[in-house]
C-alpha cells in the first residue's frame, strides 16, 4: 500500500552526470539508467518490446509495468491534452493500439518516451507511480477515489457531529462532515438556525441540491391528504427514501424546525451491516434479495403531477459482491410483483428475514432531533424511520428535507481534501 499512499515526497532532482541516457531501437530491450533515485524517484526505465510494456524500476527498489497503447494514449503534451481542462483531445482513431517505442529515457527525474513516429511524451514519476497497474496500486487509487471503506455500527453508535457554522466558513471542518458522512453513513449537523434554507445552504455548500417530485427541499409535517407516508404524523418502519427511482437520492439532509409535543424518535440503521449479518445467518435469502428485481410505484402530484415505477434489488452489491446499495421503502413496494408465482413465497420468506435483522434492537440507533440539528446520511445504506407523533399547541413537529448525489458530495469531498492538504492539513 506503501507505493501510492499520498501525499507523494517530492522528488530529488538528479545530479548532471545522470542526466541523460539513450538507448535507441534495434536491440530486445530499450533501457535507461540505472540512476541514484530517491525512494519514489525512477531509478531505471526499460522497453519491453515483446511485450509491449514499459518497466519502471523505482528507487525503493519497487518495479512498474506500463503498456505502451496507455502510455501513448495519456501523453500529457498540449497536443494531446488539453492543458486547461486536463482532457485528452488524441482522438481514438488516431492511436495505435499496436504501437512501438523507439527510444526511452530518464532524464531531469522525468520518463521520456520517443515514438516511432518521432512524437515525445514525458511522463512525471509521481503521476505514474499513482497509476501503476500492480493490484495493490490500483486498490489504494480506488480508496483514494471513492473511499468505498466503511466502518460498520449499530444501536450502540455514537453518532459523529459537526457544527453548521464551522462546516460552512472552514474547510476542514467541512471535510471531516463529509468523510464521516462517507465512512459512517450518517452526521449530526448541529447548530442551523432555524427557519427554512439551512438544507439549501447545506448543499449549496457541497454543490447543488437534487431536484425530485418532492421540490427542491419538501417539508415533512402532518398534511391532509397527504401524497406520502412520511407527510403524517404515523410511525414509518425503517427504509431508504425514493427506491422507486432507478438512482435514488444518494444523500439526505433533514433540518429540525420544531418538535412533536409527543414521539416522533429518529431510527437509523446501519444498512450494509445488517446485510451483512444476513449473509452470514441465512444466505439462501441474501442471494434472494440480491437477485430478485422488486417493483416500487409512486404516484401523485407535488413538485408536478408524477408516475414513478422502478425495479431494484432490495440488496445491490459491487463487482467484488461488496453490499453497495440498499433500496428498500415498504410503503412503496408495489404490489406489482414481477416473478414466476413459484418465486413470490421464498422473496417474502427472505425480504421478512432482512427486516427482522434490521428491526433487532442491537441495530436500531435511536435519536431525537432538537430544533436547529439536520440530520445527514448515506440514503443508499442507513434505513432511518421514526416513531408515531402527537402535535401540540406550539408543537408542531417540522422536518424540511433536501436530497444530493453521491457524484456531487464525493466532488466536493476531493475538492476539499485538496485545498486542505494544499494548506499543510492531513
Ligand atoms: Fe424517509
Ligand atoms: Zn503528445
Amino acid at each position: 500500500m506503501a507505493l501510492c499512499r499520498p501525499p507523494w515526497p517530492a522528488p530529488v532532482p538528479l545530479p548532471p552526470s545522470h542526466l541523460t541516457s539513450v538507448q535507441l531501437r534495434g536491440q530486445r530491450t530499450l533501457a535507461a539508467g540505472p540512476f541514484t533515485a530517491a525512494p519514489n524517484g525512477v531509478r531505471r526505465a526499460r522497453a519491453l518490446d515483446e511485450d509491449r510494456l514499459l518497466e519502471v524500476e523505482w528507487g525503493d527498489g519497487g518495479k512498474s509495468l506500463y503498456p505502451f497503447t496507455w502510455l501513448r494514449d495519456n501523453c500529457p503534451c498540449p497536443l494531446c491534452t488539453l492543458q486547461s481542462a486536463q482532457a485528452r483531445c488524441l482522438p481514438l482513431c488516431r492511436l495505435d493500439v499496436h504501437t512501438g517505442i523507439d527510444a526511452v529515457r530518464v532524464a531531469d527525474d522525468k520518463v521520456s518516451i520517443i515514438w516511432p513516429d518521432k512524437h515525445t511524451s514525458e511522463f512525471d514519476p509521481e503521476w505514474l507511480r499513482k497509476r501503476c497497474f500492480s493490484s495493490a496500486s490500483r486498490r489504494a487509487m480506488r480508496e483514494e477515489l471513492f473511499l468505498n471503506e466503511r466502518v460498520y455500527w449499530d444501536s450502540k453508535l455514537c453518532v459523529p457531529t459537526a457544527d453548521f457554522q464551522e462546516i460552512l466558513r472552514d474547510d476542514r471542518a467541512a471535510l471531516a462532515w463529509l468523510l464521516a458522512l462517507r465512512r459512517v453513513g450518517i452526521v449530526h449537523v448541529k447548530g442551523a438556525p432555524v427557519v427554512q434554507g439551512q438544507v439549501t445552504r447545506l448543499s449549496e455548500r457541497i454543490g447543488y441540491p437534487r431536484l425530485t417530485f418532492y421540490g427542491h427541499t419538501w417539508q415533512v409535517r402532518d398534511k391532509p391528504m397527504a401524497n406520502n407516508v412520511a407527510y403524517t404524523s404515523g410511525a414509518l418502519s425503517l427504509h431508504t427514501d425514493y427506491p422507486a427511482l432507478h438512482n435514488p437520492p444518494g444523500v439526505q439532509f433533514l433540518h429540525c424546525l420544531s418538535g412533536a409535543q409527543e414521539g416522533g424518535e429518529s431510527l437509523a440503521v446501519d444498512g450494509f451491516h445488517a446485510a451483512e449479518q444476513l449473509q452470514r445467518e441465512d444466505p439462501e435469502a441474501f442471494r434472494s434479495l440480491t437477485s430478485t428485481r422488486v417493483d416500487f410505484t409512486d404516484t401523485g402530484r407535488d413538485y408536478c403531477d408524477f408516475a414513478v415505477q422502478s425495479k431494484n434489488r432490495v440488496i445491490d452489491v459491487d463487482h467484488e459482491g461488496r453490499v453497495s446499495r440498499i433500496n428498500y421503502n415498504n410503503a412503496t413496494r408495489d404490489s406489482v410483483l414481477d416473478l414466476p408465482v413459484g418465486q413470490v413465497q421464498p422473496f417474502y420468506r427472505a425480504l421478512k428475514a432482512y427486516v427482522e435483522i434490521m428491526n433487532r434492537p442491537q441495530n436500531v440507533a435511536v435519536y431525537r432531533m432538537e430544533p436547529g440539528d439536520v440530520v445527514t446520511f448515506d440514503n443508499h445504506r442507513v434505513l432511518h424511520g421514526r416513531r408515531s407523533y402527537v402535535n401540540g399547541p406550539g408543537a408542531v413537529r417540522h422536518l424540511e428535507g433536501a436530497y444530493l448525489d453521491w457524484d456531487e458530495v464525493m466532488s466536493r469531498l476531493r475538492v476539499l481534501r485538496r485545498s486542505v492538504r494544499g494548506s499543510g492539513g492531513k
